[in-house]
């Protein structure tokens, strides 16, 4: 009895409001946190924790809504592996990726580094990796096709209208010079919006390719103009798309991931600027420096299409 007066007279000194929930809960499972816990999960758990707790309290979040998540989250684990990354996807489609993304590059790019009024080109923007990406795709030399995808499929046909050269420069940002020897990971889906290990009917690492820039820092590759495309619907990250009534597209890109030796590695993509689906891609990862238009490419029976891909690379 007297601990309940005891709650009774702090309720009446906070207002006389009593807290729904137990007022101490969080700060105790904070608290149990030991000395030798380790520095980063020191400094960042108690802000987890408050924010995973205040949810839980504000929406009321009853034990069989927490299952569903739970059993979400295990689902996408059991979907997952190296050649698919549901959890990622899971969390692309809640724009954590993106969000992560965007802190990251912001940690590491430095203002010198561009927009600093110093005339100085800005480091091309880094967008998420998706969960797509295989490493170990083939070195191919400079002008080579990425398409491994036989002339005469079902696939190439529908490809063919699609067949595209990709070019560009890799530069420094601080010295404004050609970056020499950079490699280029480059993939993209297929026409029929699969990348290859979604696809049995084509060839491991169809459109997958790496490339090295020469010695005025020029790359150059034949690919596809590719297509947009939605994420799998096949697991827990397309459902819960569904559930929010979402529209799963991602609009058309391609891949790169750039790297040089004394330059900050740069993974990103480039958009088609004419893709409908630019305004609203369902993982939020489009920035404007990021789009480029396809032109029409003449005289060239192998190309249709033609794009310029340049990358700025920050020094470091
Ligand atoms: C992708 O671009 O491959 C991708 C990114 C995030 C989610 C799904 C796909
Ligand atoms: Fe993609």
């Amino acid at each position: 009895m007297a601990a309940v007066e005891g709650r009774d007279a702090a309720a009446a000194d906070s207002g006389g409001v009593q807290p729904k929930y137990d007022a101490e809960f969080t700060d105790n499972v904070i608290a149990a946190t030991g000395p030798n816990a380790h520095p980063r999960l020191k400094q960042i758990m108690p802000s987890l924790l408050r924010h995973l707790h205040d949810f839980a309290r504000e929406v009321d979040l009853t034990v069989a809504e927490w299952m569903v998540g739970v059993d979400l989250i295990n689902e996408s684990g059991r979907m997952s592996d190296d050649k698919r990354n549901e959890t990622a996807m899971l969390s692309d489609v809640l724009g954590l990726e993106s969000l992560v993304d965007e802190i990251t590059s912001k940690l590491l790019i430095s203002a010198r580094s561009g927009g600093d009024g110093s005339g100085r080109p800005q480091v091309t923007p880094s967008t998420v990796l998706g969960p797509f990406y295989r490493v170990d795709a083939p070195i191919l030399p400079n002008g080579s096709s990425i398409i491994t995808a036989p002339q005469d499929s079902a696939w190439y046909q529908k490809a063919a209208p699609m067949l595209a050269y990709v070019s560009g420069r890799v530069t420094s940002a601080q010295s404004g010079r050609p970056v020499a020897g950079a490699s280029l990971d480059v993939w993209l889906a297929g026409p029929n919006g699969l990348y290859e290990q979604q696809d049995p009917d084509v060839p491991d690492m169809n459109l997958r390719g790496r490339f090295r820039t020469d010695e005025a820092g020029r790359y150059a590759l034949r690919c596809l103009r590719p297509t947009a495309y939605p994420i799998p619907e096949d697991g827990p990250a397309g459902r819960l798309l569904t559930l929010l009534d979402r529209q799963p597209y991602r609009p058309a890109h391609i891949h790169f991931i750039v790297e040089a030796p004394g330059h900050h590695s740069l993974t990103t993509q480039y958009f088609d600027a004419d893709d409908p689906h630019i305004s609203d891609d369902t993982v939020f990862a489009v920035k404007k420096e990021l789009l480029v238009r396809f032109q029409e490419r003449t005289g060239d029976k192998d190309a249709r299409w033609s794009a310029m891909c340049d990358f700025v690379l920050s020094e470091g």
